[in-house]
């Protein structure tokens, strides 16, 4: 029987990896210039370490973790009021086990532990920062990750159940410049992808002082229109009424059309940051729009929240999105350090990449096309030395026509062909041939390392 691949889960073959290859390769260098230093993280971490981090009432942490126990537990021990198998799962994630030993007598015994395949990359990047003590040497750190990410989601264009995120972290820094700094990060980054089209939209979510606030104000407004909005709203209205501003229900957008503007409603110390980095964003040429319904679908954030959105991919519009977690690293154990940072989703911008047709189509520098045994010989010992030599050069092992050899070079989108038979072995020069331009100049074959660098094949 065939096995297939689990649903959401894709191969990323050989013909789409080139993009991906140059999204990290851009990310490296623009991440580089900007002083970010990487961390890989795990994949796995505790339960616990997301729904604190995201939120219980997101729908990440509702519904879309892959979370399963560590270890089996021994199901002889566990006996619930039926006298079977119980294990109840406690919002936090952790297992306990219910166990009935008479009719009204229950205890729980600690269950295994849980475990989540990590559905995005800050909160174990703060996980890390704090565990590590990092701040005890420098507070102010500025990290960057890429890698997968796991959300049970429907499947769609665009949205994936493993994706990848490059993602960026700046740790110690409550300044508005830093919050500047990630958006021309990124925009340097997108540029640098000659990608123009994402467009940055802002806001601001306020913070421990004023959002209590504002978020009273949009619960008594949502209250007077409850029976307007989704179950999911209706549900979590009392714990998390921001997000009814963000729901994509129609009923829902329609009866917060009018709800108050949190942008309205922000204390001076948050206005004034606000101001700062539109300011900064004016000053350095980053074009924006405020939007002051963006709340973003985890709980983490204060203050200046962002994403970056497009047109071109349908309803998965944002290729990246991120914001300040000022409350993060001590909500998780750490001190009171701010952070702001950003993810891009690596499948939506390769999917831009190739919709604005910015990827390079090119195969090897070099194929070398030979005629006869001795001219094999040749070509393979020759191959070898300019692989060392850092030059990516391909040839035909097998005896094949002159003409199937260049269809070959053809298909494999070489950027020059060296066609060589005993002839030109005797003679020590052969023809060097451009496949753009069709030119074709002699080359010396004893001095054929540096004729190549010299004509910057490669
Ligand atoms: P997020 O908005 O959940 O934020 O995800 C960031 C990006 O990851 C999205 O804009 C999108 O491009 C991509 N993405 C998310 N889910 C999927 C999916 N199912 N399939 C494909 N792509 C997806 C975060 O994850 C925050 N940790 C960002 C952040 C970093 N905030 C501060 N620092």
């Amino acid at each position: 029987m065939k096995i297939t691949s689990i649903k959401g889960f894709a191969d990323i073959f050989p013909g789409e990896v080139e993009a991906w290859q140059l999204v990290e390769a851009k990310a490296r260098q623009v991440f580089s210039f900007y002083n970010f230093a990487e961390i890989r993280i795990p994949i796995l971490e505790k339960t616990e370490l997301f729904s604190r981090s995201i939120g219980e009432t997101t729908d990440i942490v509702e519904k879309e973790m892959y979370t399963f126990p560590d270890r089996e537990v021994s199901s002889s021990t566990i006996l619930s009021k039926s006298g079977s198998t119980g294990l109840a799962q406690s919002k936090s994630g952790t297992m306990g086990q219910t166990v009935s030993r008479s009719a009204g007598y229950t205890h729980s015994i600690p269950g295994p532990l849980m475990l989540t395949l990590r559905p995005e990359g800050t909160a174990g990047v703060v996980r890390a920062y704090i565990e590590s003590e990092m701040y005890k040497v420098e507070p102010v750190r500025k990290l960057y990750y890429m890698g997968p990410m796991f959300r049970r989601e429907r499947p769609q264009k665009g949205r994936m159940r493993q994706f990848h995120q490059i993602g960026a972290e700046a740790l110690g820094r409550g300044d508005p410049f830093i919050d500047t700094e990630i958006l021309l990060l990124l925009n340097d980054f997108l540029a640098a992808l000659g990608l123009t089209e994402p467009s940055l939209q802002i806001n601001s979510l306020g913070c421990g002082a004023c959002r209590p606030e504002y978020r009273e104000t949009l619960l008594q407004f949502l209250r007077l229109r409850q029976g307007e909005l989704c179950g999911n709203c209706q549900r979590r209205i009392e714990r998390n009424p921001l997000r009814a501003l963000d729901c994509k229900e129609a009923g829902c957008i329609h009866a917060t059309q009018d709800a108050p503007s949190i942008v309205d409603s922000l204390c001076h110390g948050c206005r004034d940051h606000f101001n700062t980095v539109q300011r900064l964003l004016h000053e350095t040429q980053v074009k924006f729009a405020l939007n002051p319904r963006m709340v973003r679908g985890l709980d983490y954030y204060c203050r200046t929240t962002f994403e970056w959105t497009t047109a071109l991919l349908g309803s998965q519009s944002a290729v990246a999105a991120g914001g300040r977690y000022d409350g993060l690293v001590q909500q998780l154990g750490g001190p009171p350090i701010p952070g702001v940072g950003f993810a891009l989703g690596v499948e939506r911008l390769t999917m831009l990449l190739r919709l604005q047709e910015n990827l390079p189509a090119r195969g090897p520098g070099l194929y070398i096309v030979w005629i006869g045994d001795k001219a094999r010989d040749w070509a393979f010992s020759t191959l070898h030395r300019l692989r060392r030599a850092g030059l990516q050069v391909e040839m035909e092992a097998e005896a094949r026509s002159m003409k199937s050899q260049m269809r070959r070079a053809d298909k494999l989108k070489a950027v020059s062909v060296l066609i060589v038979g005993e002839n030109e072995l005797t003679r020590g020069s052969a023809a060097l041939r451009d496949m753009a331009s069709k030119q074709q100049q002699d080359i010396d074959l004893n001095n054929i390392e540096a004729e190549l660098v010299a004509r910057k094949v490669n």
